[in-house]
């Protein structure tokens, strides 16, 4: 499977995100990960619609926005206006996943499940045929800068298994040592905050640092 790098703005300087977004994609980024928090569902608040709005306007790599809100079907009309190309959504967070999934379907985007790091992978079997991606959370969501759980690799595997053909993200402490286990434990797209917002070689440092470390 295709090795995608996705940066997360939620690491980025706000008060430059469309230059930023710009740099990243200069430096060879795949995609744009941006984290949407509500407070609820994460202890914390982040952006929302308009801001994935300035970043859609600001590349044409995919923008996949990560909804860490309760009830996320009743955002993603909004998200798929501003410019998402994937959505993804905690299965933790609603009662209608399988609607949930299938009107982000219908709307004619990708449609991608996130799984918390207690949130079990048989969560997954019912509604593999429809989504494209699986986010394995690596950390617990809600900040950027936190420390990678080392048990995720094992969970990986587990996911790959049952998924040969999908997407696997990892998100959540990825530097350019627990890039290596995530991928040979079979993920192919990597999020990574703020190892690539807050490398001393700027973002393209931090990039490459990645793709060195993943040959
Ligand atoms: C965490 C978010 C992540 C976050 C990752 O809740 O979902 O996307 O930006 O940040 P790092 O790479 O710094 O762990
Ligand atoms: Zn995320």
């Amino acid at each position: 499977m295709k090795l995608e790098l996705a940066p997360s703005v939620l690491s980025a300087d706000f008060g430059r995100l469309a230059e930023q977004v710009r740099e990243a994609e200069a430096a060879g980024a795949d995609r744009i990960h941006v984290d949407v928090m509500d407070g609820h569902f994460v202890p914390n608040l982040s952006m929302g619609p308009q801001v994935l709005a300035a970043v859609r306007r600001a590349t044409n790599l995919t923008v996949e926005a990560h909804l860490m809100v309760e009830r996320p079907e009743l955002f993603i009309e909004a998200f798929v206006q501003a410019g998402a190309d994937v959505i993804e959504v905690q299965v933790e967070a609603t009662y209608q996943l399988h609607r949930v999934l299938t009107r982000i379907a219908g709307l004619g985007k990708r449609a991608a499940v996130a799984l918390n790091p207690a949130t079990p992978v048989e969560s997954l079997t019912e509604v593999l045929p429809y989504v494209t991606e699986i986010n394995v959370m690596t950390v617990e969501p809600g900040f950027g800068g936190q420390a990678f759980i080392p048990s995720s690799p094992d969970k990986i595997r587990r996911v790959r298994a049952l998924a040969p053909d999908l997407d696997i993200e990892v998100d959540g402490g990825v530097d350019d040592r627990t890039a290596v286990l995530v991928r040979e434990a079979g993920a192919n797209v990597l999020v990574a905050g703020s190892f690539v917002f807050s490398h001393p070689g700027g973002i393209l440092g931090g990039l490459e640092a990645l793709r060195e470390a993943l040959g």
